[in-house]
């Protein structure tokens, strides 16, 4: 099991960590895996996305076996959305862990066994933020999108690229894939000749801004809080998180509880910092699990203070930190988020892509 768990994190890891973090390795599917990888799909999926992955059956649901999807979302995209689901879609989270049917192993299974099907060789996408202009990137999106994705980006025959929850957890770089490429045999185009590189990133850019909502302004890179001010709710008491699972896991619901009733905490996201750009926790102050420890435990309260760490994959980043906080900075009060922050929007807690620091 535990193994099977390190194979998940190792997807999530290859999928666009930094190299050298983990010796991470592919896991393999294997017939029996392969075997109820395809009944569960036939059985879970089917109804929308078709029997054979063609997409469309029902409620607009993407194609699964388009060569620019697979190569571009295999494995944490893909992995992503099944687990987690779409938020506000008819696509769900289908991990046991927001109340799904599937364990982590047959969604490692299920992901493994798409790609399998589509025979498309993966690529390797980067985590960098596509520069372009927003408003130029406004008009082409309402000139040449509109009629599939939406006029406010709620889909139609396309995917609904407003969507806060797909935007939160896909790289600019899929985006742009996907328009460059379009998806093939289904209606969206590839723009690669439709467009100019410099639209392409003005759209993707445009698509990005959305992040906080259709009409939000702009985007800027943030700048997290600095040492010192990353205590949310200063003034108030300490947190109840009651009995910490295994020792140091806090759900979503509580944790969610907490922040609402004023208490005093820091939150950490232990992400790769360009995810924090993208979203993140309201208050959560940006401490990658690369971070310089010496560095990190200096900034943080001596005080007691409880300092609750976060990931997306969706406990390996945080566990990492937490074990160095309390091994090297003996910070007692320490926690991480159980269903991480994909769990945390799947089940329709808020993240801001505002500035935290700012009122
Ligand atoms: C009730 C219909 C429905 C069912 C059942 C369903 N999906 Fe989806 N799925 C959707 C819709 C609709 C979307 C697009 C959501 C959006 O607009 O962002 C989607 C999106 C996805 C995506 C993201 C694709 C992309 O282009 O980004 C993946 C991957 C996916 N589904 C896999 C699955 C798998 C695997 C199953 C079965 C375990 C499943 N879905 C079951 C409706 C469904
Ligand atoms: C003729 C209809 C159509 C037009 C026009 C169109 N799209 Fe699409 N788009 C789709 C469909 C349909 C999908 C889902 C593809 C599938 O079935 O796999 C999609 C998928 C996408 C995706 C992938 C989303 C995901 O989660 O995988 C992106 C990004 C996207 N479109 C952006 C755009 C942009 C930007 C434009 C305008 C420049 C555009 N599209 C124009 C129909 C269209």
């Amino acid at each position: 099991m535990t193994h099977r768990r390190n194979m998940w994190v190792a997807i999530l890891l290859l999928a666009g960590l930094p190299a050298g973090h983990a010796a991470a390795q592919m896991p393999v599917l294997t017939e029996e895996g392969a075997r109820q990888a395809a009944d569960n799909y036939q059985r879970y999926c089917a109804l929308c996305h078709g029997p054979n992955r063609e997409g469309h059956v029902n409620d607009h649901a993407p194609s699964l076996r388009s060569r620019s999807l697979i190569e571009s979302g295999f494995p944490m995209v893909l992995g992503e959305a099944i687990a987690y689901g779409r938020q506000g879609t008819a696509m769900g989270g289908y991990i046991d862990e927001v109340g799904g049917p599937l364990t982590r192993d047959q969604l490692i299974d299920l992901t493994l066994w798409l790609q399998r099907e589509a025979g498309a060789e993966r690529v390797k996408l980067g985590l960098e933020a596509v520069a372009g202009d927003v408003s130029s990137g406004a008009a082409l999106y309402r000139q040449h999108c509109v009629e599939c994705h939406g006029a406010n980006g709620e889909g139609g025959t396309g995917t609904a690229l407003g969507n806060p929850a797909m935007l939160a957890l896909t790289p600019d770089s899929f985006l742009r894939h996907a328009i460059v490429h379009g998806r093939q045999d289904t209606p969206m185009p590839a723009f690669a000749d439709k467009l100019s590189a410099s639209e392409i990133d003005d759209v993707t850019a445009f698509l990005r801004s959305r992040g906080t909502g259709w009409t939000a302004e702009k985007r800027e890179l943030r700048r997290p809080p600095p040492l010192g001010q990353y205590v949310i709710n200063p003034d108030g008491e300490a947190p109840d998180f009651g009995k910490l699972a295994e020792g140091r896991y806090v759900s979503a619901s509580v944790l969610d509880r907490e922040l609402r009733a004023k208490r005093r905490m820091v939150l950490l996201d232990t992400r790769v910092t360009s995810m924090w750009q993208m979203a993140h926790i309201d208050g959560a102050v940006p401490i990658p699990y690369y971070a310089n420890r010496e560095e990190a435990v200096a900034s943080l309260p001596r005080d007691g203070t409880w300092i609750v760490a976060y990931c997306e994959c969706p406990r390996a980043a945080a566990d990492s930190v937490v074990k160095w906080l309390r091994e090297e900075g003996k910070f007692e009060h320490t926690a991480v988020l159980w269903e991480g922050i994909q769990g945390w929007v799947s089940l329709g807690y808020p993240v801001t892509a505002g500035d935290a620091s700012q009122p």
